[in-house]
């Protein structure tokens, strides 16, 4: 049974069985206590309010002499069924906030949907991950708050696996788990500005500018780290890319000192920074005595060459902060990631962030923690690499047979999506209306741009990961059909 907890004055000259009798009528009104909705009995409301049995039952008989609700014999008290249109709503139900938006679910109605965030969904260990869950819930470790940087076995897990698979040299200690990558930026953002206060936007001035109050980011770049950085109060200055990844002598000409790169597979553009390339950040940042943020967000697949270390795992100066996440190998909707800190800035979060609890659940960490002590996320990602290395195949060969030279495939080594450069002289939204109409939904790159005007030809985003072989193939022959 829901419960009712009205702001009743004692003071106030309206009696109280009017306040209760005014809470309960516009909670109906407003259909924030719904019909057909049993109400709590009169002994029971009155002892959960500390009121009168009496006071409960006169605000209640007036309902029911209004005809609000009704009174069942030996079942009790509910909420009479009525048109709603009977009432105007209220100033409380929420009408008066101009930014409302009704709560809708996300998911897509699209038959074909190439969304670059969805993963595979038939092959998810969900037996396992029932039994691991289930392990966890008989640990009494859960009845506490967890540790606030993660949970310790989560995070040695995590040690062993970055290193072996990644070339990340860290110790677990290092690591910090959070509630996906923007989140971590965020704390990020605010142990820089605590390390250099010259960077908190209170202090401006020309003196700033030169100092951390700067970000560069690759241009075109994933927005939502730009947005972290923005709303942190760092100036953005945009990189151009080259085949490398970011520019490295426009960086150098810049007078950034922080760099938020994503080296593994740029999004949105998909090339891999060559080494040389990333032997030469370092320095720079060693130069400039600066950070690297370097987002490895979906660097377990991998569809051609050898694996390039991170750049984490070839700095030598402690400049590289690494970021990575479970959304692609495991799920989106765990909502887990983890953050590697150079000795500096850790020492500065675990000075400053002593009172903050760790946001992840302690249940979820422990699961993933088991589930990698088992050998199942090794077993998970082989599968998973075999069965993305077939759709992207797919993906490659459906392009080509139905699209042929209309367009061209742009950053398809890694990861879970590629970009296709539309030549038939349509512009980004009126490619996406086509596919629309045909049930396909593909998605635009202008906004990853700074400056969505510097977004050239029409450049379309394809993330595969959620469809079947089937499903890409049939997809990409309505796209063509629908485009040219
Ligand atoms: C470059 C990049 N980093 C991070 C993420 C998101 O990571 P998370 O799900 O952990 O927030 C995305 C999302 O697609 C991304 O494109």
């Amino acid at each position: 049974m829901f419960e009712i907890t009205p702001n009743l004055n004692p003071n106030d000259q309206t009696p109280l069985y009017i306040q209760l009798y005014q809470y309960l009528l516009k909670e109906i009104e407003t259909g924030r206590i719904p019909q057909g909705t049993r109400l709590p009995s009169i002994r029971k409301l009155a002892d959960h309010l500390g009121i009168g049995k009496n006071t409960v039952d006169a605000a209640y008989q007036q309902l029911i002499a209004e005809g609000f609700i009704l009174s069942k014999p030996k079942s009790g008290l509910y909420v009479a069924e009525f048109d709603e249109q009977f009432f105007t709503p209220s100033q409380d139900s929420g009408s008066q906030f101009s930014c409302l938006e009704a709560v809708q679910p996300l998911e897509s109605n699209y038959p074909f949907d190439f969304r670059h965030g969805h993963i595979d969904k038939d092959h998810f260990p969900v037996t396992i991950w029932r039994k691991l869950t289930n392990q966890v819930l008989y640990d009494q470790a859960i009845f506490s708050y967890g540790d606030r940087q993660g949970e310790p076995e989560l995070r040695v897990e995590l040690a062993k696996y970055l290193y072996q698979s990644r070339g990340v040299s860290c110790l677990p200690e290092q690591i910090i788990i959070g509630g996906g990558i923007q989140q971590l930026l965020s704390l990020l953002c605010f142990i820089i500005k605590l390390e250099n206060p010259e960077c908190d936007g209170k202090k401006s001035g020309q003196q700033q500018l030169n100092h951390y109050g700067n970000v560069a980011v690759e241009n075109p770049g994933y927005d939502g780290a730009r947005e972290v950085f923005r709303q942190h109060g760092f100036s953005i200055i945009p990189i151009e890319l080259n085949t490398g990844g970011i520019d490295l002598k426009k960086l150098a000409k810049s007078n950034a000192r922080i760099v938020y790169v994503t080296p593994s597979h740029q999004f949105p553009m998909g090339m891999i920074m060559p080494i040389a390339n990333r032997m030469k950040l370092i320095q720079w940042a060693d130069r400039v005595d600066g950070y690297i943020i370097e987002d490895d967000y979906d660097s377990e697949f991998r569809y051609k060459g050898k694996p390039i270390p991170t750049l984490q795992g070839i700095d030598s100066f402690g400049k590289v902060i690494y970021l990575g996440t479970f959304s692609k190998a495991l799920l989106p909707s765990i909502r887990l990631a983890y953050m590697v800190l150079p000795e500096q800035l850790l020492k500065s979060f675990q000075t400053n962030f002593q009172s903050y609890e760790q946001p992840v659940s302690k249940i979820l960490q422990k699961t993933v923690a088991l589930f990698m002590q088992e050998g199942y996320w090794q077993k998970h990602l082989r599968r998973m690499r075999h069965i993305y290395q077939k759709k992207h195949e797919t993906l490659h060969q459906s392009i080509r047979k139905f699209m042929g030279e209309n367009v061209k495939i742009i950053g398809e080594e890694s990861g879970l999506h590629l970009l296709i450069e539309v030549k038939n002289g349509d512009t980004e939204d009126t490619l996406i209306e086509k596919a629309k109409s045909s049930g396909v939904k593909i998605y635009p790159t202008a906004k990853y741009w700074m400056n969505q005007n510097q977004a050239k030809d029409p450049l379309l985003l394809v993330g595969f990961g959620g469809l079947s072989e089937t499903e890409i193939t049939e997809g990409i022959r309505r796209l063509s059909e629908s485009w040219f």
